[in-house]
């Protein structure tokens, strides 16, 4: 079994979990409100859940905020999600900071503003050597865009003689992926009713399990963040073995 494959640990409580924070847009329609009211109300249930990992003792928690596809969405929908993401790195960066929690950018960046790539990169730098909660932040991000990416990086070395195109492994893909050195993606939940990935994380989620809620993500606190815990830990993970065989190695490891 390979080594990102094994049972988390004792407690199989999730190290990573990963959330497509869906439904903004219908809470603020059902209250007759503009859609962005939604997004604004979406940033509480965001302190809410890192809160909630950091209480949990996560090793990651990994937000999707805008996908590659969110482009498309009206021009002043767009421009007001941009705004918001600037106040909150603004406004809540400190707080990070002084919860000892690691902030991190994941997505192609470079379609950002200037002013908002160097604020990412403030941020990031400034929680660099934080050892708490890793909150990664997935913002123009796209599974296929994170993976084209991880190849370009591989063809580059290969074009550049350090690489031999027989030696790509799936381990040398996996060291360009996105978040390649937190533990894999214990579990993904999905607010707002949809089952599907939306090009979030394609890679990661390997062997994750999945939680889809009908829980409108600004609905979503605490509570319904433990509801996705307590189904994590009910479900057997067996990553390809047999149920027998993963009961014999959790009991030799209790
Ligand atoms: C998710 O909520 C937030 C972003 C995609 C930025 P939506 O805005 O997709 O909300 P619904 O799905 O329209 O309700
Ligand atoms: C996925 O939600 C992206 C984020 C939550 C940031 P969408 O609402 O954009 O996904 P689709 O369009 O319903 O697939
Ligand atoms: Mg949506």
């Amino acid at each position: 079994m390979p080594a990102t494959a094994a049972p988390n640990n004792d407690a199989r409580l999730p190290r990573h979990v990963a959330i497509i924070m869906d439904g903004n847009g219908r809470w603020a329609e059902q209250r007759g409100k503009f859609r962005v009211s939604g997004h604004k109300a979406g940033v509480k249930s965001v302190r809410a859940a890192v809160t909630f990992g950091y209480k949990l003792g996560l090793d990651a928690l990994t937000l999707f905020a805008f996908s590659s596809e969110n482009w498309r969405r009206p021009e002043e929908e767009v421009s007001a999600l941009m705004s918001l993401f600037i106040a909150v790195l603004g406004s809540e960066v400190r707080k990070l900071h002084h919860n000892n929690i690691r902030l991190r950018i994941i997505g192609d960046r470079s379609a950002f503003a200037p002013h908002l790539q160097r604020k990412i990169n403030d941020a990031e730098r400034l929680t660099a050597n934080n050892t708490g909660l890793t909150l990664n932040i997935a913002a123009n991000y796209g599974g296929r865009w994170d993976i084209t990416q991880a190849a370009r990086l591989l063809a580059e070395q290969v074009a550049g003689g350090e690489l031999k195109a027989e030696d790509i492994t799936e381990e040398q893909l996996d060291k360009h992926i996105q978040m390649a050195e937190l533990a894999p993606v214990d579990l993904l939940i999905r607010t707002g009713g949809e089952q599907r990935i939306s090009n979030f994380l394609l890679w990661q989620l390997a062997y994750a399990e999945f939680y889809f809620t009908p829980v409108l993500w600004p609905d979503f606190g605490e509570d319904a963040f433990s509801e996705a815990i307590a189904a994590f830990v009910s479900r057997e993970r067996r990553f390809g073995c047999t149920g027998a065989q993963i009961r014999e190695l959790l009991a030799q490891k209790a």
